[in-house]
């Protein structure tokens, strides 16, 4: 409840800029919600001004939603071409299409059923349902993180898990109830206008005193991104060493690593796809090892994919003539913690 006062003043004064700064657009004139739909679905892959030409251009050729409905594909695409991402036009074609063959060409008014509809993510059921039927629920778009980073000192990564939910509870808390569609597109307005990314101009912001970021100094900081990690391939061999007794050769996992302390086959990493020689140079540094016979077990290399990883992995089938020591019975497999990926072979192989 403490801040309750700053939340309220908050919503209060991103409605006063917005009134005296809101840009005379053109989806703005009435409350449609299938030009505010058509808008939108524009605005998510470009900014206002890039976006407008194409707003202008599908809204002469298509003036109502039945005259979308009954467009071709081709030609829709045609006018789409230049924004990227095509599903999206496809999937808005076919919104159309469903709105007036079965909804009798109404637009549904709520957040949670606009969700249903092909192409509408909570972003755009927000923005429709708050612009056109006054239901009081958030949008959260880049801006808005952006804006709230800044003015809440809220220094959760924008794109974590935590971080999302955060935002979109803030989001929720601090937005104008009253008059919901103003709010929201108001604190977009105010992002892609005044607390724009880079070098915003502080000094002329009405909303500075009570802005965390500016008395802070952390405006160039927030919002906070994590840098996803590029992903990288790698290139697995695994030997699968058979003795004479049907017995296997596993090992632990040293060092650091999600996959510290499972066993494994003995590995072999490659910057690239391993050739049989490669393997077989490999074979000739186990001391225990002296003839034996070497097949592929995959040619297809099996594609196992973690967080920051894609991991190619053939297994390599060396079977010997004679019996080693450290080898462990088939049966006793079962019993060593090993990564899925190892679990997935044992049980194709016949192990388990
Ligand atoms: N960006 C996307 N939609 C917007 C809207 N309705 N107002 C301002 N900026 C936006
Ligand atoms: Fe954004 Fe600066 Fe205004 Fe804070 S003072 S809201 S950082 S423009």
């Amino acid at each position: 409840m403490r801040h309750l006062a700053k939340f309220m003043a908050f919503g209060t004064k991103i409605l006063a800029w917005y009134e005296q700064h809101k840009r005379d657009l053109p989806w703005r004139i009435d409350k449609n919600p299938y030009t505010v739909w058509l808008s939108e679905v524009i605005l998510q892959q470009t900014r206002v001004d890039q976006g407008m030409p194409y707003f202008k251009r599908f809204k002469e050729r298509y003036p109502r939603l039945e005259d979308l409905a009954n467009a071709s594909e081709d030609e829709v695409l045609k006018l789409w071409q230049g924004l990227g991402y095509y599903s999206r036009a496809r999937n808005m074609l076919f919104t159309a299409k469903y709105i007036h063959s079965e909804l009798g060409g109404e637009f549904p008014s709520s957040a949670k059923e606009l969700l249903q509809l092909k192409g509408v993510g909570e972003y755009t059921a927000s923005a429709i349902a708050s612009i056109c039927f006054d239901e009081v629920v958030a949008v959260v778009d880049g801006n808005v993180y952006r804006v709230l980073s800044r003015y809440f000192g809220e220094s959760l990564p924008i794109n974590s898990t935590e971080g999302i939910k955060a935002f979109k509870e803030l989001a929720n808390l601090v937005m104008d109830k009253n008059q919901p569609g103003d709010y929201n597109q108001g604190i977009m307005e105010f992002g892609s206008l005044q607390c724009v990314p880079v070098n915003p101009d502080c000094s002329s912001c009405p909303l500075q005193n009570g802005c965390n970021a500016h008395s802070t100094n952390r405006v160039t900081e927030l919002p906070l991104k994590l840098k996803k990690t590029k992903v990288q391939t790698k290139y697995f061999n695994y030997m699968v060493i058979i003795d004479s007794n049907e017995r296997i050769v596993i090992e632990q996992r040293k060092g650091k690593g999600i996959w510290n302390g499972l066993y494994q086959f003995p590995l072999l990493e490659t910057s690239e796809k391993a050739t049989p020689f490669q393997i077989e140079a490999h074979i000739k540094t186990f001391p225990y090892i002296n003839e034996y016979e070497l097949s592929l077990y995959n040619q297809e290399a099996i594609i196992h994919k973690l967080s920051h990883r894609k991991l190619h992995t053939h297994f390599w089938i060396i079977q010997l003539n004679y019996p080693i020591e450290k080898a462990i019975p088939k049966s006793q497999l079962t019993n060593f913690a090993v990564p899925v990926l190892i679990a997935n072979f044992l049980k194709a192989f016949k192990i388990y």
